[in-house]
């Protein structure tokens, strides 16, 4: 029996790109160039599995080609905002991705932007490289204490939950939340954790606000001017979930007036392209979408996508199966 044909979109780590093409029919992106609509149309048309990532655009026009081969699009990445799901749905296909592999590396940038942000690391990095720093001084480049604060969690799913272990655990932050689906009450005990009656509550009672609900039409700039007017002007806030959750030109005001302290990004609406006025503030920690970027989660993400396709194409009902 002839094996399956998989088209990859990006390039995956060595080790999983060598598993893949012992297994399948792999046609790989040896480029890594981000494929046009017109070629993730083509992948659709030819391929009996599609591994695009979060960058890729997967809309009803790529989806909804004539003919139609692939059966299954394997996500390489836990979001899938970017999947159009009723047209997947519409079509038959299987969607799936990668979750729980990437939960502590994401939580580990949340807990690295928000030390970055009130610290002033980054800067005091700079500072040093240009050779402007003249020596200790009790004034120089203060900012704001972490531990004990008051860390507000907007979505307590498995990665916010991380970031609350690691902030509570390590550094004695207490711990808020909101969200529609809380966890189990003994995960709230083990943290010690407030859920919030609403998002203004949280927002009036965090020293740190940091965002874990999926991107998408129901969170499409959750966080608007209004918003940041309810959060503390020392508070700062942490952006490791989706750009478009936030109000870009809202948050750069309320940075530039000082309406919040600072805010350390992982991601931006429209990524790559950033808005400039991010560029020209000093209270932002900028990171490009790092959060699962570590050899160890790539590689578990990669082999998390084969496990699906190999139950997939073994009649079963892949382990990470969301449509
Ligand atoms: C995801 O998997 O959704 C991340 O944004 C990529 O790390």
């Amino acid at each position: 029996m002839s094996k399956p044909k998989v088209i990859v979109t990006r390039r995956w780590p060595k080790a999983v790109e060598k598993r893949l093409v012992e297994l399948y029919d792999a046609q790989l992106n040896e480029d890594d160039h981000p494929l046009t609509v017109a070629e993730l149309q083509d992948a659709m048309r030819s391929a009996d599995a599609v591994c695009p990532t979060v960058t890729d655009p997967m809309t009803a026009e790529v989806l909804n080609v004539q003919p139609l081969r692939a059966k299954i699009l394997g996500n390489f990445g836990v979001g899938f905002n970017h999947i159009d799901v009723d047209a997947a749905k519409a079509r038959g296909l299987t969607v799936t991705n990668t979750p729980e592999v990437l939960t502590d590396c994401t939580a580990d940038i949340a807990m690295l932007l928000l030390l970055a942000v009130a610290r002033r690391g980054m800067e005091g990095h700079e500072h040093v490289r240009r050779k402007e720093w003249t020596g200790w001084r009790p004034t120089h480049m203060l900012g704001t204490k972490v531990t004990g604060k008051i860390l507000g969690l907007i979505g307590m799913g498995r990665i916010a939950q991380a970031v609350a272990r690691k902030a509570h655990h390590g550094f004695g932050m207490k711990i808020l939340f909101v969200d529609p689906y809380p966890p189990a009450q003994n995960v709230v005990d083990d943290l010690q954790a407030r859920r919030c009656e609403s998002l203004e509550e949280l927002l009036n009672d965090s020293d740190f606000v940091s965002l874990h609900c999926p991107g998408g039409k129901e969170t499409y700039h959750l966080l608007d001017a209004e918003k940041f007017r309810m959060m503390r002007p020392g508070a700062y806030l942490i952006n490791t979930a989706r750009g478009d959750v936030v109000d870009n030109r809202a948050l750069i005001l309320a940075l530039k007036n000082g309406t919040i302290a600072g805010a350390g990004l992982d991601v931006y609406e429209g990524e790559p392209d950033l808005d400039p006025g991010f560029l020209e503030l000093d209270n932002v920690v900028l990171l490009p979408h790092l959060g699962s970027a570590t050899v160890e989660t790539r590689e578990a993400m990669g082999n998390r996508v084969i496990d699906n396709l190999e139950a997939f194409f073994a009649g079963k009902t892949p382990r990470d199966k969301v449509v």
